[in-house]
C-alpha cells in the first residue's frame, strides 16, 4: 500500500529516562496519533477520496533539545516541543488532516 503522507515522530532514546524524545514520552504520543488514524482514516476532515496517512516512528531527527520532534511529508512541516498529551496529539492529527485536504483535490 502506498501512502499520501508520512508523519515521522522521533522515538529515539531511552523511554524510561533522559532528555531524548523517547524519554519525554514520544512513544505514547506516537500511539495516540496512530490509533486515531487506524480508527478513522478520514481524519474527520476529508470530503472525498481515500486518505492514507502513515504514522511512523523515527530515529533522531537532529533537534533533541527541542523534542519531542516530528516532521510531516511531503509538506516538510516540522513540529517541536511536542508533549505526551492530547493537545500535541490533536495538533499532529489536525495538521495531517488539514494539509491533506489542501493538497489533494
Ligand atoms: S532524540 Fe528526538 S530529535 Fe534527537
Amino acid at each position: 500500500m502506498s501512502y499520501h503522507k508520512h508523519l515521522f515522530i522521533c522515538t529515539n532514546g531511552d523511554p524510561t529516562q533522559g532528555d531524548k524524545c523517547a524519554g519525554k514520552g514520544s512513544l505514547a504520543l506516537h500511539q495516540l496519533v496512530k490509533q486515531h488514524f487506524a480508527s478513522d482514516q478520514s481524519g474527520g476532515n476529508l470530503a472525498k477520496g481515500e486518505v492514507r496517512i502513515r504514522i511512523n516512528r523515527s530515529g533522531c531527527l537532529g533537534f533533541c533539545k527541542q523534542g519531542i520532534c516530528a516532521v510531516l511529508y511531503p509538506s516538510g512541516r516540522w513540529f517541536f516541543q511536542l508533549k505526551n498529551d492530547e493537545a500535541s496529539a490533536r495538533l499532529l492529527i489536525e495538521s495531517c488532516s488539514r494539509e491533506y485536504s489542501e493538497t489533494i483535490p
